[in-house]
């Protein structure tokens, strides 16, 4: 079969909170297990022991705790961890690795949403993860209004980004959609409204098809 044996790929999935990235990364591990492969299923921020300490500062108490420089500098060192910890070693004894979130959440939420910019992001980047990137990356799109009722259901303390609010989630949407739209070629932008049944098998199709692995048959 296409793709087993050889060495593991990176699948980055991102959205919006509630755009069911959760949900969806498990679908795909599930799937890619089922092939059979071997896959790592991964998340940021965290992914790692001393990267998921640093998530908690991310992820709760008041918006305004971090500014957009602050939380960047937190979201890498963050990063640095996992990738070092977690992500590399997998990669290199060849596993596939499925993370729920990547480097174009530091794109979409500090660079674009939180008014950083692109560029202070990729020097970042460049500096922090070098030419390193995801074979592939997954956008769920979906109207931050939606999302917002789907993590209202949910609840949690993991909320800080939440509280930044409608406006805010809706331009980190617009950054995810632009940096799927710029580069066809290593993303792939899914309808997140369609019922979970729907994104799956419609992000399964297209991941099948992109890396060239076999569909399972029903
Ligand atoms: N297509 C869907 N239709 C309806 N509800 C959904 C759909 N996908 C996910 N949900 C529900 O919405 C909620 C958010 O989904 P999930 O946790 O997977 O999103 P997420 O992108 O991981 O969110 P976060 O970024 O906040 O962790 C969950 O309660 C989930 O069951
Ligand atoms: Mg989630």
């Amino acid at each position: 079969m296409e793709g087993a044996g050889q060495r593991g790929r990176f699948i980055a999935i991102e959205g919006i909170d509630g755009a069911g990235k959760g949900v969806q990364s498990r679908a795909l591990v599930d799937w890619l297990r089922r092939l059979p492969l071997e896959v790592l299923h991964t998340r940021e921020p965290g992914g790692a022991p001393g990267a998921e300490e640093i998530r908690q500062l991310l992820v709760t108490g008041a918006a305004a705790r971090w500014d957009s420089m602050t939380e960047l500098l937190l979201v890498y060192a963050a990063r640095r961890n996992h990738l070092t910890q977690t992500i590399w070693p997998a990669l290199a004894q060849g596993q596939w690795v499925v993370s729920d979130r990547f480097a174009d959440s530091s794109r979409a939420f500090q660079g674009v949403a939180g008014g950083l910019g692109l560029a202070v992001v990729e020097q970042m980047h460049a500096l922090v993860v070098g030419d390193f990137a995801p074979d592939l990356t997954i956008v769920l799109d979906l109207d931050p209004a939606v999302a917002l009722a789907r993590t209202e259901r949910r609840g949690g303390a993991e909320d800080r980004f939440e509280k930044k609010g409608l406006s805010y989630q809706t331009r980190v949407r617009e950054g995810f959609r632009e940096l799927a739209l710029r580069s066809p070629q290593t993303h792939l932008l899914i309808d997140a409204a369609q019922s979970m049944e729907q994104v799956t098998s419609a992000l399964l199709e297209a991941v099948a098809e992109r890396l060239q692995l076999q569909q399972e048959r029903a």
